[in-house]
């Protein structure tokens, strides 16, 4: 079974994700991660992301995105794999900075770069019961989920939950400046993403939309839950 989970930067997708996947014994795949890995590549390599993007860049993302290992590892104690590597090189922190948050969506918007991304995410998701997050899953990679969902907030408390979320893989505190710059970011991220040719984000015509503003994520949680309940006529839960 496949569970798609799509929406924009800071929705709750990641959280939500990881404990519906957790709840029911599937496995757990950000596919955000992936774009995230390839565009911290691109710029360990100096690849120019200036757009309209160059021949030269483009087959440069084309080699990395298709070459490159991206591996996903479950750390002690972790009920999902949530450690990124690249070419065995644990990428975990690096692709969350502010400079991988700017590149990745000109690099997500390739062609090159989506189509070998999606076959990958494709082979997984078909290897197992898997709860797969993004901005395409619905649309693009798995049309035929069992369910999809759209999971949405206003982007003021997506930029409070990413700020909180990143100040605290640092140990810091809150940041009133750090806020008002994760919210500029998260606009223009989602404004770009939306708008690209190539699977933009938007909701499936027969997605479920989740509006997480203001909810409990285990509300958000128990909510999925009763749909895959119903979705399989039994209690979905281990
Ligand atoms: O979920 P995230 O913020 O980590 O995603 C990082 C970027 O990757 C985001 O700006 C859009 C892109 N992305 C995408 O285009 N398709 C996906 N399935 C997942 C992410």
């Amino acid at each position: 079974m496949i569970i798609a989970i799509d929406g924009p930067a800071g929705s709750g997708k990641s959280t939500i994700a990881k404990l519906v996947a957790a709840r029911l014994g599937f496995t757990y795949l950000d596919t955000g991660a992936m774009y995230r890995a390839v565009a911290w590549r691109a710029l360990e390599n100096d690849v120019d992301m200036t757009e309209p993007l160059s021949e030269a860049s483009l087959k440069a993302l084309g080699v990395i995105a298709s070459e490159e290992e991206i591996r996903f590892v479950r750390r002690p104690g972790e009920t999902q794999a949530s450690q990124v590597f690249i070419n065995d090189r644990d990428v975990s922190a690096e692709i969350r900075t502010p400079t991988v948050d700017k590149a990745v969506s000109p690099v997500s918007a390739q062609e090159v770069v989506r189509a070998a991304l999606v076959k990958q995410q494709r082979k997984i998701g078909l290897a197992c019961d898997t709860v797969m997050e993004g901005r395409d899953i619905g649309t693009v990679v798995f049309p035929e989920a069992e369910l999809k969902v759209f999971l949405t907030a206003c982007p003021e408390e997506r930029a409070q939950r990413r700020t909180i979320q990143n100040a605290s893989r640092q140990g810091l505190f809150f940041d009133e400046d750090v806020y008002e710059q994760t919210l500029a970011s998260i606009i223009s991220r989602d404004a770009y993403d939306s708008t690209r040719p190539t699977s933009p984000l938007k909701a499936a015509a027969d997605s479920i939309e989740i509006d997480s503003t203001g909810m409990a994520i285990e509300t958000v949680v128990k909510y999925v839950i009763d749909l895959v309940e119903d979705i399989r006529g039994m209690p979905a839960e281990q």
